[in-house]
C-alpha cells in the first residue's frame, strides 16, 4: 500500500511525525510525504522537521503565501500534477488547514482514497476559514480518525456513514507524550529567557479574527494586561500577528508590556508550556496539549471545536473580554483551577491505532 501523506503547516509536522513513525512497523507501506510550502520559514517549518525527526519530504510543491482560495487551488494543481505519473493507493491528511482540504480535493477528484486524521471537530463558526475546509475535507474523506466523541457525533449528524468513523484518539498527544521528556532534556527556552518554572505565562495569537483587525488585537492586548501586572507574559509571535503588531502604535505595543519572541520551535515551546502557570491562546492544538498537560489554558476565543479540553480538560473559553480573562486569572491564582483528566484515547497510541486500520483495510 502507497501511502502519500500531504502536509503544510506547524501544526501538520506535529501530527504526522507519530504517524509516520507507526508506520515503520508495516513493510508492507510505503510513503511519500508532500509538503505543500504553505508554511515555509525555518522557524515554522524545517525546525519542526529537525525537533520531530521527520524525514525530509520526497516533494515540495512550494506554494508559499496567498490569500486562501489561491493557495488552495495552487496547491490544488501542484499536487494533481506532481501525483499524475506516481498514483497513490491513499492520500493522507491531518488537521483544517488549507493544505488539507487541497490534497482532500486531489483525492476526490482523482478517485484516490482520502483519510483525514482529526475528522469531526466543529467550531459551528462558518467565519472560521478552518471550520470549512473540515466540513469539506470530511465530507470527501473515505476514513475519517476522531479525537473525541463530539466529532462522531458531527459526523454522524452530516451524514458520514460510520463504517467511515474511526475513533482513535488525539495524534498531537502522542508526538507530545514522544518528545516532552527530550524537549525537558534538550531546550534551554528557559534559561534563555530567565524564566523561571510557574513563575511565567505563555500567550500565542495568530487567528484572522483575533488578529487581522488591529480594534480586535488591542482588546486582546489590554485584556491580558491584568496577568502581566503580575508576572512575565511571553509571547512567541507568529508572523501573521508580527506583521498586525508592527502596525499597531507603540504605546499598544509597549502598554501590553510582553516579552516577545520568533516562533519557537517544537522543543521549546513544549518546555514553556509544561512550565507555565497558564497558557493563553487563540490556538485549537494548544487547548488540547495544555489539557493533556495539565496546565490551566484560557482560549481567546468564543467557540472551540475540541469541547472535551472545556468539559474534561483544562480550557476555559473566556474571549477577548477583560474581566472575563481577569476573573478566570484571578481563580488560577487562588488555586481553585480544576486539574481536569486526559481524555479517553489520548494516551499516545493514536497513531498505531489509525496505522492500523490503514493496514487491516487495506488487505481486505
Ligand atoms: C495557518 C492555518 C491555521 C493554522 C496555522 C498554524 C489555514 C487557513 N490556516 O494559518 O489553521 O492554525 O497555519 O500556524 O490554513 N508566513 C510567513 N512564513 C511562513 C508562513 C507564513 O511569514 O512560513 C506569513 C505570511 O505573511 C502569510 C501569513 O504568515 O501570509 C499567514 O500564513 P498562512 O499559512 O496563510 O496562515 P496561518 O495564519 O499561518
Amino acid at each position: 500500500m502507497k501511502i502519500c501523506t500531504v502536509v503544510g503547516t506547524r501544526p501538520n509536522f506535529v501530527k504526522v511525525a507519530p504517524i509516520l513513525s507507526a508506520t515503520r512497523q508495516y513493510p508492507e507501506l510505503t510513503w511519500t510525504l508532500v509538503h505543500t510550502g504553505q508554511h515555509y520559514d525555518h522557524s515554522m517549518s524545517g525546525s519542526f522537521f529537525e525537533d520531530l525527526k521527520i524525514p525530509d519530504p520526497e516533494i515540495n510543491l512550494n506554494v508559499g503565501s496567498s490569500p486562501a482560495a489561491i493557495q488552495t487551488a495552487e496547491i490544488m494543481r501542484r499536487l494533481a500534477l506532481s501525483l499524475a505519473s506516481d498514483h497513490p493507493d491513499l492520500i493522507l491528511v491531518v488537521g483544517d488547514v488549507n493544505s488539507t482540504l487541497a490534497a482532500a480535493l486531489v483525492g476526490a477528484k482523482m478517485r484516490i482514497p482520502v483519510a483525514h486524521v482529526e475528522a469531526g471537530l466543529r467550531s459551528f463558526d462558518r467565519a472560521m476559514p478552518e471550520e470549512i475546509n473540515r466540513i469539506l475535507t470530511d465530507a470527501v474523506s473515505d476514513y475519517c480518525f476522531t479525537t473525541e466523541p463530539s466529532a462522531n457525533d458531527n459526523l454522524t449528524r452530516e451524514g458520514i456513514a460510520p463504517e467511515r468513523i474511526h475513533y482513535v484518539g488525539n495524534v498531537m498527544i502522542d508526538a507530545l507524550f514522544r518528545f516532552r521528556e527530550r524537549a525537558g532534556a534538550t531546550s534551554t527556552i528557559l534559561e534563555r529567557l530567565g524564566l523561571r518554572a510557574r513563575d511565567f505565562a505563555v500567550l500565542t495569537l495568530h487567528r484572522p479574527s483575533n488578529v487581522d483587525d488591529s480594534q480586535a488585537l488591542t482588546s486582546t492586548l489590554s485584556a491580558i494586561a491584568c496577568i502581566q501586572g503580575d508576572l512575565p507574559v511571553i509571547f512567541p509571535v507568529h508572523p501573521r500577528t508580527q506583521e498586525r503588531l508592527d502596525a499597531l502604535p507603540e504605546f499598544v505595543r509597549r502598554g501590553a508590556g510582553l516579552t516577545l519572541t520568533e516562533p519557537l520551535p517544537y522543543h521549546d515551546f513544549v518546555q514553556l508550556m509544561a512550565h507555565a502557570v497558564c497558557v493563553l491562546t487563540d490556538s485549537g492544538g494548544i487547548q488540547e496539549e495544555t489539557t493533556a498537560l495539565g496546565i490551566p489554558c484560557l482560549t481567546l476565543r468564543t467557540t472551540t471545536e475540541r469541547p472535551i479540553t472545556v468539559t474534561q480538560g483544562t480550557n476555559r473559553i473566556v474571549g477577548n473580554e477583560s474581566e472575563r480573562v481577569a476573573a478566570a486569572w484571578a481563580e488560577i491564582r487562588r488555586g481553585e483551577w480544576p486539574r481536569g483528566q486526559r481524555p479517553e484515547l489520548w494516551d499516545g497510541r493514536s497513531a498505531e491505532r489509525i496505522v492500523k486500520v490503514l493496514v487491516s483495510h487495506g488487505n481486505h
